[in-house]
């Protein structure tokens, strides 16, 4: 029996990606008490927000309209937001990807968010971003930003 996962189409997709995403980040050991006990998040306007979130950099709908640096820059002073912190949230990020959807969408996900990932990381902990020392990006990741200089 072969299994065929979907890929991801539109808005459905992303808000069962984001619905279980966070499902699972809510139970994850190393961040789930970031958003309950630190952040003391709002489920109920959150999950709309990453729908749009989501939505807005895979399909330029949606209308995000947030400021991700500043959300991220706040958890700072109140808890660890380091490499461990990312590098997790990315593994899960991924796992959650790989078991719902499989196709060009679903590679490029991930993608983003592992460069996003890097952009809030670097930002709100000072440190250069790693885009700027090639010696830190993978073959792909290098490719795709020689191309993106290319047209920029
Ligand atoms: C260590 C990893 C991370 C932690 C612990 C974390 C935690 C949080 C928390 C606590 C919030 C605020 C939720 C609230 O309103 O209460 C937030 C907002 C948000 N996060 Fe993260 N986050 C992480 C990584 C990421 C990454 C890699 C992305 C993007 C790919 C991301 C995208 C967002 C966005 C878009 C918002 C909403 C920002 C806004 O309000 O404008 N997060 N995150």
């Amino acid at each position: 029996m072969f299994e065929t996962k979907p890929d991801i189409q539109g808005r459905a997709e992303i808000e069962t990606l984001v619905n279980t995403f966070y499902d699972r980040v809510r139970t994850d050991e190393v961040l789930g008490f970031i958003f309950d006990k630190i952040a003391q998040t709002n489920w109920e306007t959150h999950l709309p927000k990453m729908y749009a979130f989501w939505e807005t950099v895979m399909f330029r709908s949606g209308g995000f309209a947030g400021n991700p640096i500043a959300a991220h820059a706040k958890l700072v002073p109140l808890t660890t937001m380091g490499r461990e912190q990312f590098d997790h949230w990315l593994l899960l990020f991924r796992s959650t990807v790989d078991d719902l959807f499989v196709g060009e969408k679903a590679e490029h996900i991930k993608n983003c968010a592992a460069d996003m990932a890097n952009v809030i990381y670097s930002k709100i902990n000072s440190v250069a971003d790693p885009r700027f020392d090639p010696a830190n990006l993978t073959p792909e990741q290098r490719e795709r930003y020689a191309r993106y200089k290319a047209t920029a």
